[in-house]
């Protein structure tokens, strides 16, 4: 049994992806963002924050771009792990297991995105003052604006079919919040469930992860147009 008292918060960034979507040569993550790397922003924002105890990155398996990427200088809190699988989840939950050693089961994991490099630090902070508060952990989302349209294929052309109720829906982000044991059994255990996120895993084991609100300045790049939105904000100096 643990002798510690006090439980800490560490960061887990998955960042094996190859970035298929935004197409290239550079994996998504190493593309440049005013000055450095998205994955260095993604990492530096966690590393700053004084609440986390050590940032693990995961990356593929033989990765040739990390160590030339600037993380270096973002201080010793940053630790890489090589051990990325062949879905985001299975990169998620090989980054688990080999912190193992490193963690108790009580401490907190944040999962974050290295694809959201624009995390403002007062959402970071909400994310551990509200959800550390928790019996069951959380994530930033964000209440969903738009009005939604479902979608009808007719004869070759896309037509709205309906119109779909917006109340109570929110959009998950990253960083999500649980406890290392619990998420590590829960992901353990959602390998073919369509599981696209740590909350959707926390859910199929009957708890109800609590919602913190977001910000639109925390967005996922996934298509080139995105670039140059996360540039123009990142060069700004963010969004709060
Ligand atoms: N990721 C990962 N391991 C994978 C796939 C994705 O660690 N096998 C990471 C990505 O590097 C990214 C995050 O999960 O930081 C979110 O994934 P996404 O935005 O979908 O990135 P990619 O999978 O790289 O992009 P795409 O789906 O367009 O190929
Ligand atoms: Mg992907």
């Amino acid at each position: 049994m643990s002798v510690r008292t006090t439980v800490r918060f560490h960061a887990l960034i998955p960042a094996a992806g190859t970035g298929s979507r935004i197409g290239g040569e550079t994996p998504k993550q190493y593309l440049p963002l005013a000055g450095k790397t998205m994955l260095c922003h993604a990492i530096a924002v966690l590393a700053r924050a004084p609440d986390i105890a050590t940032v693990f990155v995961v990356l593929a398996q033989g990765d040739a771009l990390f160590a030339g990427c600037g993380a270096a200088e973002l201080g010793d809190k940053v630790v890489p792990l090589y051990c990325g699988g062949v879905e985001r989840r299975d990169s998620v939950y090989n980054g688990l297991v080999a912190m193992a050693g490193a963690v108790d089961a009580d401490d907190w994991v944040l999962v974050h995105d290295a694809a959201r490099p624009a995390l403002p630090d007062a959402a970071l902070a909400r994310l551990i003052a509200e959800a550390g508060d928790d019996e069951v952990g959380g994530l930033l989302a964000l209440p969903v604006a738009d009005t939604l349209k479902r979608a009808n294929d007719v004869g070759g052309t896309r037509r709205v079919a309906s119109t779909a109720a917006r109340e109570g829906l929110w959009q998950a982000q990253t960083p999500q919040m649980f406890r290392y044991g619990v998420l590590l059994a829960a992901l353990a255990d959602s390998g073919a469930a369509g599981v696209t996120d740590e909350a959707g895993a926390i859910e199929r084991i009957g708890l109800a992860p609590r919602l913190v609100m977001g910000s639109s300045g925390n967005l996922k790049i996934t298509y080139p147009d995105d670039m140059g939105v996360a540039e123009r904000l990142l060069a700004g100096g963010g969004r709060p």
